[in-house]
């Protein structure tokens, strides 16, 4: 499982990566919009935070597959290693991710509504294909079955280059639901990350052992220092 943040404010991803066991960073047009800034001066900024080991998912806006053939080699020419360009699943997409493919370089079918959409990205070479589970709910279908329903045509058609990164997300349920079922990875807002282990259960617990601990001991003691 991998498990990546969907956002492209470089305080946020360095707090999240500090914190978190996080594989990689993705972005779209309007996550980059959100900054303020230079797509590429804030594309290079993520890179050095999540280094070569970090995956890198960026977008290519032209209308045209000749275009976005062009963007695709120029993002991975300019981000390098581990940069991963996603290609919205439209007629046009599906031309250019042929090609793109063709040239070597990695792959991920974005703005994915329906299992067909999927399953042609991955049919073109996609490493990756992003459903986006709570658009979906909100249009009210099942964002997760159909998830579940896109990662199980790729796997039983053979085509194991391919998996979900499933994007999207507004709640924890939504994630865990997609992880049990195997899902190749997940990426969500650094709120969502946050909310995985924000519960005022797991809150009072650990207040409850430092004030026992302390009551034993003595005030800011630790198991480093109460002999
Ligand atoms: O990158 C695509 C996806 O993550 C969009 O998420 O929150 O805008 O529905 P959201």
């Amino acid at each position: 499982m991998k498990l990546c943040i969907d956002h492209a404010d470089a305080e946020a991803i360095r707090r999240i990566y500090e914190y978190y066991p996080v594989d990689g960073v993705s972005t779209n047009p309007s996550i980059l919009a959100a900054v303020k800034r230079n797509p590429y001066e804030v594309l290079r900024e993520i890179r050095k935070i999540i280094t070569d080991q970090g995956e890198l998912f960026v977008q290519a806006v032209s209308p045209d597959a000749e275009g976005m053939v062009r963007e695709a080699k120029h993002i991975t020419k300019v981000l390098g290693k581990n940069t991963i360009v996603k290609i919205p699943c439209t007629p046009e997409g599906f031309k250019a991710m042929k090609k793109i493919h063709a040239e070597g370089i990695r792959l991920l079918g974005t703005a994915i509504y329906t299992p067909m959409q999927g399953i042609l990205a991955a049919k073109c070479g996609c490493e990756y294909v992003a459903p986006y589970i709570n658009r979906i709910d909100n249009m009210g279908y099942d964002g997760v079955q159909i998830a579940k329903d896109i990662h199980d045509a790729i796997q039983k058609n053979g085509m194991d280059h391919c998996g979900l990164l499933a994007a999207s997300f507004k709640n924890s349920r939504q994630v865990l639901e997609l992880l049990k079922y195997g899902v190749k990875a997940v990426t969500v807002s650094p709120e969502v990350m946050d909310g995985f282990v924000k519960n005022a259960a797991i809150d009072a617990a650990i207040a409850q052992f430092t004030a026992d601990f302390e009551g034993l001991v003595g005030r800011n003691k630790t198991m480093e220092n109460c002999e």
